[in-house]
């Protein structure tokens, strides 16, 4: 049956570059869309630009532009950078059209005559010299907590206290310097808090989140208990200034970014449609229609596509989504990406230094599963990974046979046949099964194991000995003919993740475009294939090393502050009713990109010098006040088979009493050393920068004491 698909990857804001982060999504999704395709589905894949809001505003007017100048602008990168990447869109619009405005419209009056809409007067800062209110990213101040200077108004880097902007001490506006006073404005609400909601909620979004249990969870822990209500209600309007929708019966407010960007997904589907009459709109878009709908997301964003965004459409006469996928974030050699350390890579780098773009499609979809857990980019195994599958494995096949047939027999295949073509042919509905659950690492190390063995078909009989050998041609055309053969079947299990390779091999076995369905057959006997031309080439190490210099800036802090988190900042935090103070934020808000320095790295060691170092965990027995100690807490600590004591100077962050029970990290192997108060057996791990703050390390849980830490 063919499967009527809408499939959705989250609206990048137009006032940041795309970067690897951001990639990981758009691949994935793109993975997800090409296999779907391949597949015989109608599939359709939309995304736009996410336009509004305050920072594209201040943005243009820094650079002297109009919004609408900036976002044509951005437009544009954003396109290059997409295509780049063989992010195959079949529609990539802008919230800023009236399409978008259309169903924002819409679904806003039948939210209001359900009587979902409230209105509620909010005290805010506001910037009494730009003349508007002041998103807490606006606010810089001191951390109430441990008096770090020049934090924002939602979260403290120094010290990770989480606190509202009206508890800045000494705040002043990143806009213009002026001290931000409090101001009352009317908001607009939709009510998540109301009984319909809730109940709607937990009956449906379960199944929305059904094939990520970690999202469930998630849910479960939002949603509270049944009887609870633990919902806030949501403010989906800004005042002006402000670049976006001004709300239709409220002159003066705007529409906040949950009520323009995922209709953003509608609204880019409604514009395809203009040119693709096959397109049902109402059939994506309302309930009944035998269509799915999936959006692809970052785990930041999970609450807004899970909650928000299905009550919003269910209560005003729409569908909800089949399904949300919610994926990690991208880490680079093992941390957070960063600028100084040149690993906040941007897409138009990697291209412009003439990277492969597969090459990262490879390693993403090698690397990628249906979890929400982070994946690493860890840069040598990238090179690794990329030279030994794509190059020594696939492309092998294909380089090492290709060659005879040209010379000896015409560029004309052999007829063929045999068990391992059967089984190559036959695995293509398991590897389809991992690519349908986002299972790509599974799917291609499928498909890898089967490029071994088809490798081992090609040594077994040295086409190269063959061409060497007095009557042999005969054998010399059959083996180098199924292993062209099995290359195209690998080809086709690849093309979704590779798509430029498996059109460079099409036009080489000059063949029409591979559909999943081609896998049931083989190329006859007499088919004529083109002159092997080189695939790919392998990763260069200097390749990645100017990669990481061309994108490394020098550690002076940026002037203002940008959306450049790898998902999203402070911007998506909430004011709830009557209070200055953040809601509480669905998860924390990861602030990508920068992180607070540790000063420099020490000098590189080898394994062996690691493997010395015997890292436990141990679960904190027993913590102690130490007499006379200003810096010391005294540690008892439980490795399973015997107790240690350590003294560790972490007084200054924490109380002993709530370090009892909790799981650590210790260095068991340490040489005891006499201390004035006691014999430290050995050491606990924490972290510290150069601002206050030390944070003991705690494993996940499910860690036991006395397990090993490599
Ligand atoms: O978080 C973000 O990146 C926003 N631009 C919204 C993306 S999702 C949406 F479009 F629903
Ligand atoms: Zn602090």
């Amino acid at each position: 049956m063919t499967r009527q698909i809408l499939v959705t990857s989250a609206l990048p804001y137009a006032n940041g570059a795309i970067h690897l982060g951001h990639l990981v999504e758009y691949i994935q999704t793109d993975i997800w869309v090409r296999f779907q395709k391949m597949r015989g589905h109608a599939c359709w894949y939309v995304c736009a630009d996410d336009t509004h809001g305050t920072p594209i505003m201040l943005r243009a007017d820094k650079e002297g532009i109009s919004p609408e100048e900036l976002i044509a602008r951005v437009h544009q990168e954003h396109t290059r950078d997409f295509a780049g990447f063989h992010v195959a869109f079949d529609n990539y619009h802008s919230t800023h059209s009236e399409e978008t405005r259309f169903f924002a419209n819409d679904i806003y009056g039948k939210l209001k005559a359900a009587g979902l809409i409230e209105v509620r007067a909010i005290e805010q800062f506001y910037d009494p010299v730009k003349g508007m209110f002041l998103p807490d990213r606006y606010i810089k101040g001191e951390c109430p907590k441990c008096g770090a200077a020049d934090q924002y108004g939602d979260s403290c880097e120094a010290c990770g206290a989480a606190y509202a902007p009206t508890d800045l001490k000494n705040p002043v506006s990143a806009v213009s310097g002026a001290v931000p006073v409090r101001k009352s404005s009317d908001h607009y609400f939709f009510k998540l808090s109301d009984p319909r909601c809730q109940e709607f909620l937990r009956r449906a979004t379960r199944e929305v989140c059904k094939t990520q249990p970690e999202a469930v969870n998630k849910l479960q822990e939002w949603l509270g208990e049944e009887g609870e209500n633990k919902l806030t209600d949501w403010d989906i309007s800004r005042d002006a200034p402000y670049f976006g929708f001004e709300i239709p019966d409220a002159p003066g407010k705007y529409f906040y970014v949950w009520l323009d960007a995922p209709i953003g997904y509608f609204g880019s589907l409604k514009h395809l449609a203009a040119r693709r009459p096959e397109i049902d709109v109402a059939a994506f878009t309302r309930p009944g229609g035998g269509t799915e709908m999936y959006h692809f997301v970052g785990k930041d964003i999970l609450y807004f596509h899970a909650l928000f965004w299905p009550a919003e459409l269910a209560h005003a006469g729409y569908r909800i989504p089949t399904a949300v996928f919610a994926h990690g974030f991208l880490t680079v050699d093992g941390q957070k990406m960063s600028k100084s350390r040149g690993t906040f890579i941007t897409a138009e780098s990697y291209l412009k230094q003439g990277l492969n773009p597969e090459w990262l499609r490879y390693y993403y979809a090698a690397k990628l599963n249906a979890s929400m857990e982070d994946i690493d980019l860890n840069l040598d195994d990238f090179i690794a990974r990329v030279n030994s599958d794509l190059v020594g494995k696939y492309v092998n096949i294909a380089s090492r046979c290709a060659g005879f047939i040209h010379k000896r027999f015409g560029g004309k295949l052999a007829a063929v046949s045999g068990d391992l073509l059967a089984d190559v042919q036959t695995a293509g509905e398991a590897i389809a099964a991992h690519y349908e659950s986002r299972e790509y690492g599974k799917a291609l190390r499928e498909v890898m194991a089967l490029a071994d063995r088809a490798n081992q078909f090609v040594n077994d009989h040295a086409p190269w000995e063959l061409a060497k050998k007095e009557g042999a041609d005969a054998e010399l055309h059959r083996v180098c003919s199924e292993a062209l053969n099995l290359f195209r079947l690998l080809t086709i299990y690849l093309k979704p993740v590779l798509p430029k390779l498996a059109a460079d091999v099409e036009a080489f076995l000059k063949v029409a475009p591979l559909a999943w369905a081609d896998a049931a057959t083989l190329l006859p006997g007499g088919h004529v294939i083109g002159e092997y031309k080189h695939l790919t080439t392998r990763v260069e190490r200097k390749q990645i090393d100017a990669l990481v210099e061309a994108n490394r800036e020098s550690l002076a802090p940026a002037a203002a502050p940008q959306p450049h988190s790898q998902q999203r900042h402070a911007e998506h935090q909430q004011h709830v009713a009557g209070a200055t103070a953040a809601s509480p934020s669905p998860q924390p808000s990861p602030r990508g990109g920068e992180g607070v320095s540790g000063g420099a790295f020490a000098p590189t060691i080898g394994i062996d010098d690691f493997s010395k170092v015997d890292l436990r965990v141990a679960r904190i027995a027993l913590a102690e006040h130490v007499e006379g100690a200003e810096k010391l807490i005294k540690l008892t600590l439980d490795l399973g088979t015997e107790t240690r004591t350590v003294f560790a100077g972490i007084k200054s962050a924490y109380d002993p009493a709530t370090l009892t029970g909790r799981l650590t990290v210790m260095v068991a192997n340490l040489a005891p050393r006499k201390m004035k108060f006691g014999l430290s057996e050995g050491m606990v791990l924490a972290a510290s920068g150069e601002g206050p703050g030390i944070f003991l390390l705690s494993p996940d849980s499910g860690a036991q004491p006395g397990m090993k830490v490599k």
